[in-house]
């Protein structure tokens, strides 16, 4: 199955983190805003292994060059060229896969629907992960929307225990 070799290819690059924290978080978030894109990819008809593929690729140039530094850019060439020489994707899909990528850190008004799950499940994943709210007005509406989306209420930040 051709997700199992993104997978690989992910976990693989995963392994080569030294630092064991940021490993951790690295994983949480990949597996984290893969589930969220999944999701919200069956709830707005859309191919979830496509949106699967996308999320697990997003920050594959932060991990391997250990920073964010034009990583959207590096990552969407890294993930061409590796999805490419894997073969199983079509030359479309790996055009939507590589713009997902490229677009991620920039301007929502021009997204297309497999760059606003892919950029909106990467703002999701870190609430999920620490119970927090967003600071600003406009962070906590897009939380509560992107949730109403998928039938949760977001309550508050009560819900970690802490
Ligand atoms: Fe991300």
């Amino acid at each position: 199955m051709r997700l199992k070799a993104v997978y690989d290819f992910v976990n693989k690059k995963l392994l080569n983190v030294p630092d064991d924290e940021r490993r951790h978080d690295l994983y949480a978030h990949i597996n984290g805003v893969a589930n969220f894109s999944s999701i919200f990819a069956l709830k707005r008809k859309l191919d979830p292994q496509i949106a699967i593929t996308i999320a697990l690729l997003h920050d594959i140039a932060a991990i391997i060059h250990n920073s964010y530094d034009d990583h959207a850019h590096l990552g969407a060439i890294i993930a061409r060229d590796f999805l490419t020489a894997l073969g199983s994707y079509t030359d479309d899909e790996i055009d939507i896969i590589a713009t997902a990528i490229q677009r991620h850190t920039s301007d929502p008004r021009g997204f297309q629907r497999y760059d606003a799950i892919l950029s909106e499940a990467d703002f999701l994943q870190p609430y999920l992960h620490h119970f927090e709210e967003p600071k600003s007005a406009f962070g906590k509406n897009k939380l509560k929307e992107l949730f109403a989306e998928i039938n949760i209420e977001w309550v508050s930040a009560d819900i970690s225990g802490t």
